[in-house]
Order: C-alpha cells, then sequence, then structure tokens
C-alpha cells in the first residue's frame, strides 16, 4: 500500500464490479436511443473510471473530453466550478452521458446539468464513481452512482491531492497528517 494511506476502502475487485453493474445499467438505458450516444468525461478525475466504464459497455459510444475545476489545490469546493477546456462537439441533439468520479457538493454537477441542457441535447444522464451524500449543499444526485462513501478524505482511481494519487489501482483514505490544515 501507498506509504500516504491510510486505509483502503475501495479494492480494485470491488471497483470492477461497481463499473460493470453501470456498464449494465447504461446498456440497458441507451439501448433505444436513435443515435450512437456521446460519452463525455470530465477531467480529470473521471478519466480512469471513464476508460474502464465504456470499455466495459455493449452499446458503441462515442468519446469527448471537458475540463471543469473548481478544487484548485485545495480541499474545498470554490463553488463556482470553472468550465476549463470546452468540448469540440456539437452536443445539440445528442444523447449525452456525462461521466465524474464524484458528486460532493452537487456544484460541480448542477453548472453542467445547466450547461447541457441549455446547449438542446436529446437527453442527458449523470453517472458517477462516488457519491459523498454528508457533503451536499445543492439537492442533486448523478443518475447512477456506483458507491456511496462517508466524509474522508479519499485519492486513487482517479482522484488527486495535489495532483498525486490518481493512478493508485484502488481508493484509499489519505493519511490525515497528509492534507491536514487544508480543508
Ligand atoms: C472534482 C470532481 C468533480 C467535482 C465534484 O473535480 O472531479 O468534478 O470536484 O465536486 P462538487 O460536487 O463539490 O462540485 P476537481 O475540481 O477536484 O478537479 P479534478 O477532477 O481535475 O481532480
Amino acid at each position: 500500500m501507498n506509504k500516504d494511506i491510510e486505509k483502503i476502502c475501495l479494492r480494485k475487485k470491488t471497483i470492477a464490479a461497481g463499473v460493470r453493474r453501470a456498464a449494465h445499467w447504461l446498456d440497458q438505458q441507451l439501448c433505444g436511443c436513435a443515435k450512437t450516444p456521446l460519452f463525455i468525461a470530465v477531467l480529470k478525475g473521471s478519466v480512469i473510471f471513464f476508460c474502464d466504464l465504456v470499455r466495459a459497455m455493449k452499446t458503441p459510444v462515442q468519446m469527448s473530453f471537458m475540463t471543469v475545476s473548481s478544487y484548485g489545490s485545495g480541499t474545498e469546493s470554490s463553488g463556482v466550478p470553472k468550465i476549463t477546456t470546452d468540448l469540440s462537439v456539437d452536443v445539440a441533439g445528442r444523447d449525452v452521458v456525462l461521466i465524474e468520479d464524484i458528486v460532493d457538493s452537487g456544484h460541480t454537477l448542477l453548472a453542467l446539468k445547466t450547461f447541457f441542457e441549455q446547449r438542446g441535447v436529446t437527453s442527458f444522464r449523470t453517472v458517477t464513481l462516488l457519491d459523498k451524500p454528508s457533503r451536499r449543499k445543492i439537492p442533486i444526485n448523478a443518475d447512477y452512482s456506483c458507491f456511496k462513501i462517508g466524509d474522508e478524505f479519499i485519492v486513487g482511481y482517479g482522484l488527486d491531492y495535489n495532483e498525486m494519487h490518481r493512478t493508485l489501482p484502488y481508493i484509499g483514505i489519505l493519511k490525515k497528517d497528509i492534507h491536514i490544515g487544508t480543508k
């Protein structure tokens, strides 16, 4: 285990099973779509989940990417998500599925839902790997969430602290002495 990790909360096998369940749910949801669904990864945190998820699905999908940032180098959301890299495709008339790594305060999800509805999508679904309901400031949920977690500072499988630990194959709780004073 990495030296900065206090405890593993989701092992590689547990995550893989959650990804398969989400892929199955999406295959069922999207089977009636007239056009190929467009999957959008919210970078950077969702990138590893996104790649595993689309490859676990039977439905062919198109992929696109956007960057939204609200945390900077801290651990608390600023409440003002900023789209720092916009999409390179027109989403009007598309069945869009937005893939997130975590829903925390809900600010990012609300901002993105509003953004996509204003751009005239045919349908809009959201899937998150992790849900931290105890931290919610906006009453919003993803349409599908793989795992609910408590109010711990977690890293791995795409999630970072100061851009570190995204490549860990598991999700673990960061030791307090690493991030203390920043929350
Ligand atoms: C994280 C995460 C979500 C958002 C959720 O992004 O990827 O997009 O915060 O938080 P919220 O529900 O409080 O809005 P972050 O800004 O840390 O960027 P990253 O994905 O590049 O790590």
